[in-house]
């Protein structure tokens, strides 16, 4: 039976899959992927993705847009290919990543590379496979000048407006590390000058988890007050960072008035800059977080004076943002999805106190959910972004594998499980 789950606009909506009172993916039974593939697991629906890919197109009228993929988010292969098939492009942050989407059959000119600190080895490459740099710092332009003159370009500024779900994601204003301050234009075009750059793009990405399109807003009229003082350029990008609602209580950013307001801001910049310049965006956790579950299983059950712990097989070396950030994830009982809820805290099998997956912003809190038993399985929803990507082998545990399964409830494994052997192949 399909339960009605609104996460997002109007327009955009996700339902969840239940049969038996058992937990789906698109039409396949959680328990069947655990028997199949084992636990812990992440999955991932196909259909989401492609779903919100194009629900995101569809918003932005402008004619000249182009989404790059946050490939920080996921850069499960199998993924970007499903994303390259839709036709978006990649924002990458290595050199690595950079080499992976032109693996991919990425085209050069869809990639971006908007590393942070990057050495002249990174550029190097980027240069050698015509891959675009966008570049966040004077000393960093300089040493790309001398890398390579007359060199094409693009700049990310700060423009001194930030936005995020936590303050380690807020990238904007003058606390963070990212960009070229806004007001230092005379010194980029100076070295522009010096080494004969040609300056073709403009960017600022100002934090991560954004729900209020007014600080978007905000940033986009700083950032195109920049590219105004700039000739010659071919695109502005304004970087990612649309949110989803993770908690039920929260509202999802209104995503056809956010493709209409920026839409419209950029007509009208482009009207006055006199030129129809390419609108860029950047989004990852928008496009796969809510695609990906980490599924896992209760094993153990016990009590304290304050809580009823039900500890599990995963922990936050899979998925490290609720320890990290304190975020919030929907958990469910997977296996028996309605029914008497009981409150617990879900905790996994790494050595840390902190390894709880109910997290609030006071730290551990009680959840309430249909009462779990041993044995049962837990679901930790919208956990396709910044899920996989950030794990690790902390307690020499290895990293799980991940399922895709398609629109027709075909299921592939697109990672294995890591194995001992894995991980002990780089020592010496
Ligand atoms: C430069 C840049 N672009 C895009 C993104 C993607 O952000 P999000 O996943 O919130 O859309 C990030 C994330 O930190 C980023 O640093």
């Amino acid at each position: 039976m399909p339960l009605p789950c609104p996460l997002l606009s109007d327009s955009v909506s996700i339902e969840m899959d239940t049969q038996d009172n058992q937990l789906c993916f698109s039409g396949v039974k959680a328990q069947e992927l655990v028997e199949k593939y084992g636990s812990p697991l992440y999955v991932y629906e196909e259909s989401i993705i492609r779903k919100q890919y194009r629900e995101l197109v569809d918003q932005f009228l402008y004619p000249k847009f182009r989404v790059h993929y946050a490939v920080k988010a996921n850069y499960n292969p199998t993924i970007l290919k499903i994303l390259l098939e839709e036709g978006c492009g990649a924002d990458t942050v290595s050199d690595q990543e950079v080499r992976l989407c032109l693996d991919l059959g990425f085209p050069p000119e869809s990639i971006i590379f908007t590393g942070d600190n990057n050495t002249d080895e990174e550029m190097r490459y980027c240069l050698e496979k015509d891959v675009l740099i966008n570049v966040g710092s004077l000393s960093q332009l300089e040493r790309l000048g001398k890398l390579k003159e007359g060199a094409r370009v693009s700049v990310r500024i700060n423009p001194d407006v930030g936005a995020g779900h936590h303050s380690h994601c807020i990238t904007g204003g003058p606390k963070t590390k990212f960009g070229i301050y806004h007001d230092k234009i005379e010194q980029i075009q100076a070295i522009v000058k010096q080494y004969n750059l040609k300056l073709v793009g403009i960017h600022s990405h100002i934090g991560t988890g954004i729900m209020d399109s007014e600080k978007f807003i905000e940033a986009m009229d700083v950032t195109t007050g920049v590219a105004k003082k700039i000739e010659g350029l071919e695109f502005v990008d304004f970087g990612g960072g649309i949110g989803i609602p993770y908690r039920e209580s929260q509202s999802p950013l209104n995503l056809k008035d956010f493709g209409a307001k920026v839409s419209e801001h950029f007509t009208k910049f482009c009207a006055e800059y006199g030129n129809d310049l390419e609108l860029k965006i950047e989004p990852g956790r928008f496009l796969v977080c809510q695609a990906g579950t980490l599924i896992a299983q209760v094993n153990t059950l016990k009590e304290t004076p304050a809580h009823q712990f039900a500890g599990c097989n995963t922990g936050f070396n899979h998925l490290m943002r609720p320890m990290a950030y304190g975020s919030y994830h929907k958990i469910l009982n997977a296996s028996r999805v309605e029914g008497e809820k009981k409150a617990i805290v879900l905790c996994g099998n790494i050595c840390e106190s902190g390894d709880v997956f109910t997290q609030g912003s006071d730290g551990i809190e009680d959840r309430e959910v249909s009462a779990l038993e041993e044995g049962d399985l837990v679901a930790i929803l919208d956990a396709g972004a910044y899920g996989m990507s950030m794990s690790m082998q902390y307690n020499m545990r290895s990293r799980p594998p991940e399922v895709l399964v398609s629109p027709e409830g075909q299921t592939k494994l697109i990672r294995k499980k890591e194995s001992y052997e894995d991980i002990m192949s780089n020592f010496c």
